[in-house]
């Protein structure tokens, strides 16, 4: 759905917004979420935690936003994680060298290339500023994305805010894996904010510089890296690899990009499919997800091997997931830096190692966009437009709305009994007594509530409300105390609306 159309609706029922909205000239690339998009939120990183989460055993941390200089020494990111960012010698506007070129160019510029190379694209394709069309640019420079803060009274001890929810996993997997007596491979993750110091934030929550994540951090013995112990649920599950070799998506189930070393291993494979699989679940079709191939040059500093999980939207693929073989290099880092001995030794071998990871490194608000983009829905109805969300139930804000169909004559109170009744089963529930009939269907709609629940004369006599179903509209009878058994089924796809 076109960029604008999500945006018009994210502003219009508070979904997100930009922060600090009312002074001008707040910084871009923050966003806040009003009480329908944060519910939203919440429920996407609650699914990720039921479905791979939970499912797969992983341990969660909470860890600190902010952590001291040593650690982003030991991690690269002081050195490393940089942005080549270049400035109009005209209009003094700063861009993004890379992105700029790639845009300018129409090919791909690895955001690795050193400042030199770059600055010769920018001559060779005689790159224009977009504000004022010069083409006289400053030699580029490098510029450190990492937000700077000074901790204590006296400033001294410079820190910085987290740019990956991972290193705290790092740094305290040593303890985790004491603590929790469990075997490797062990996954560790984190949901939280990382911040980035983003030269051109863009495209609202694809490019922010305070940035939702769920990550997860796979530890395990690097000689096991053929090893799964679900392999059979899925061997001959189909993963869609965008492959370098063939530029081209291809179905190839785990078993083959194993056989055919298209992945370093068994363990990496079972992770690429339970990250499909958690999609699919979401609600995003196979056809429009990939696997791709990153070249060396396009990877992160630290990942030996990088599959980027992206859909298709109307802007393009959109990388919402980053799954990095990322070795030993974090952990002999933090080793080295803060003289700790992080080897470890796994019950059965007397031999002391340094643990591998593989990251699997997804956007919250990425994913938010992604299923806003995917879930939006315009249809014409006789005269009137109709927007719905056709999100899926469990990521939806509210499972059910209770309405009376007027507030007069008792029918608010036997709707708000009917809400506590629900709410009393534990679902998510949402009353609304305001306004007409028609307007409050149409509000519920356009955040993907996919069922409300009408109180009316009838149901005075009859204790029976309408069910309304959010897609098609279809409205049925049913009984007020089949209620909680009907909605439980509903809700876990154990019966049909077509059904009730
Ligand atoms: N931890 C990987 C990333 O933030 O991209």
């Amino acid at each position: 759905m076109p960029r604008d159309e999500i945006v018009n609706l994210a502003l219009r029922r508070s979904l997100f917004y930009p922060a600090a909205e009312i002074y001008a000239n707040s910084p871009s690339g923050f966003w806040e979420f009003g009480p329908d998009g944060e519910r939203i939120r919440r429920k996407i990183i609650g699914f990720w935690r039921r479905e791979l989460v939970q499912k797969e055993r992983f341990l969660e941390i909470h860890g600190s936003q902010i952590l001291p200089e040593p650690v982003f020494r030991a991690s690269g990111h002081l050195d490393s994680f940089n942005d080549p960012v270049v400035q109009c010698r005209k209009c003094h506007s700063l861009h993004r060298a890379d992105e700029l070129i790639a845009s300018q160019a129409k090919k791909v510029v690895p955001e690795s290339l050193s400042t030199p190379e770059l600055d010769n694209l920018i001559k060779e394709h005689k790159v224009k500023c977009p504000k004022c069309s010069s083409t006289d640019f400053d030699k580029v420079k490098k510029f450190n994305m990492m937000m700077k803060v000074d901790i204590g009274a006296t400033g001294n001890q410079p820190a910085y805010l987290r740019p990956e929810t991972c290193q705290s996993i790092f740094l305290d997997f040593p303890r985790v894996y004491k603590t929790m007596r469990r075997n490797l491979p062990l996954g560790i993750v984190q949901a939280g904010a990382s911040f980035r110091n983003e030269i051109a934030p863009r495209n609202t929550l694809l490019r922010e510089r305070e940035l939702g994540q769920m990550e997860v951090e796979v530890f395990f013995n690097p000689k096991k890296i053929d090893e799964a112990e679900k392999w059979g649920e899925v061997k001959d599950y189909r993963l869609n690899l965008w492959l370098l070799k063939t530029k081209k998506v291809e179905g190839i189930s785990c078993g083959e990009a194993v056989k055919k070393k298209i992945v370093s291993g068994k363990l990496i494979a079972y992770y690429l499919a339970r990250v499909q699989q958690l999609y699919e679940k979401f609600g995003v079709p196979v056809k429009i997800m990939r696997f791709r191939e990153l070249e060396k040059d396009e990877r992160a500093f630290y990942a030996k091997e990088t599959w980027d999980f992206e859909v298709e939207t109307d802007l393009g693929w959109v990388e919402l997931i980053a799954c990095n073989y990322r070795t030993d290099y974090d952990m002999k880092g933090h080793g080295k830096e803060s003289k700790t001995d992080v080897m470890i030794k796994e019950e059965d071998s007397p031999e002391a190692f340094i643990p591998h990871v593989f990251e699997i490194s997804a956007g919250v608000d990425r994913t938010f966009y992604v299923l806003l983009d995917l879930s939006f829905r315009k249809e014409k109805r006789g005269p009137e437009e109709r927007i719905y969300l056709d999100l899926n139930p469990r990521i939806a804000p509210y499972f059910v709305a209770v309405f009376p169909l007027v507030k007069k004559d008792g029918l608010q109170e036997k709707a708000e009994q009917l809400f506590q009744l629900i709410e009393s089963f534990g679902f998510d529930a949402f009353f609304d007594e305001k306004g007409s009939i028609g307007k409050r269907y149409a509000r519920v709609d356009e955040i993907g509530v996919p069922f409300a629940l009408t109180v009316d004369y009838d149901t005075l006599k009859d204790s029976m409300v309408t069910i309304r179903e959010r897609n098609t509209l279809t409205q049925k009878r049913v009984k007020i105390d089949s209620l909680p058994e009907l909605l439980w089924k509903l809700s876990l796809g154990k019966t049909s609306f077509e059904k009730v």
